[in-house]
């Protein structure tokens, strides 16, 4: 094993991704099973979590279990945690990916529905998984947690603002449980920027449109995967509580 490998190293570590089914989160779940994790890959489309699963097993050998689950559904949850411990016996990395930004046309055409879908999602959910599977990683002792977020929590615009509130509350969430699952639990917030993924398809893109980013571009979705491993894996023992911004340099 090269010194690169070892750092990176997930042999038979076990990583639950929320929403891996597709864009980033698919991109974590592969990343982590080519450094030798099994995974959960856990959305509301089953047909789509066992794509996502089966193309996993092909390609790297490891284990697999797709979930049908709506996070933002707080009664959902114990299923999930429940089909990941009787498959596997542990739960090593929980990654909070799952999440959208529904477009609205303006602020006062925000509906009741659609700003709890949002909270539910973003930031609901991510509380009540790490809450169940944060517990469990303190008696098993250790585990790292990770919440994608998003460079909208720190730069709000009007067109978002749901969003960027509920992704915002998840960054405290990440500082609060970092503390409470603290020593033995790590947790942080990896926060990305504008990433070419399904999500993007609903943006008006202009030649210019990244133009502020020091990048002068948005990510592709594979360039998630180092920041994940470096969260998941042991190369990021001493952080905790920590934002990582995977975002292009966005001023
Ligand atoms: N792409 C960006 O530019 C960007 C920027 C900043 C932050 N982020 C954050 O990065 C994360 C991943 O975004 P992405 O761009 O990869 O999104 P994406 O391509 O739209 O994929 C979203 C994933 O979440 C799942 N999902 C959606 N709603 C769900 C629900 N209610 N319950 C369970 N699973 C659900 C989807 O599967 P199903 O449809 O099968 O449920 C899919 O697997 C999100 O938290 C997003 O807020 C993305």
């Amino acid at each position: 094993m090269g010194y690169a490998d070892e750092v990176f190293d997930l042999t038979d570590r076990v990583v639950l991704v929320t929403g891996g089914s597709r864009g980033l989160g698919a991109e974590i779940a592969m990343g982590a099973a080519r450094c030798g994790a099994d995974v959960v890959i856990a959305s509301r489309n089953m047909d789509s979590c066992v794509a996502a699963a089966e193309k996993i097993t092909a390609v790297t050998g490891r284990s697999a279990l797709p979930y049908q689950v709506h996070v933002g559904r707080w009664d959902q949850l114990d299923g999930l945690v429940d089909a990941a411990y009787q498959r596997f016996g542990k739960v090593d990395v929980l990654v909070n990916n799952a999440g959208m930004s529904p477009l609205y046309e303006s602020l006062g055409s925000v509906t009741e529905k659609l700003f709890d879908s949002v909270v539910n999602l973003n930031l609901k959910g991510p509380f009540r998984l790490s809450a169940l599977i944060g517990e469990r990683m303190v008696a098993d002792g250790g585990g790292s947690i990770i919440n994608v977020s998003s460079s909208g929590s720190l730069r709000p615009d009007q067109y978002m603002l749901p969003y960027a509130a509920a992704k915002a509350g998840l960054n405290a969430l990440t500082e609060g449980l970092a503390k409470a699952f603290g020593p033995t639990v790590r947790v942080n917030t990896l926060m990305a920027g504008p990433f070419l993924t399904d999500i993007s398809k609903a943006w008006d893109i202009a030649d210019d449109s990244f133009g502020h980013l020091a990048l002068q571009r948005a990510g592709n979705p594979p360039e998630i995967i180092g920041a994940a491993l470096f969260l998941m894996s042991d190369a990021s023992s001493f952080s905790t509580g920590s934002i990582l911004r995977v975002d292009g340099g966005l001023p």
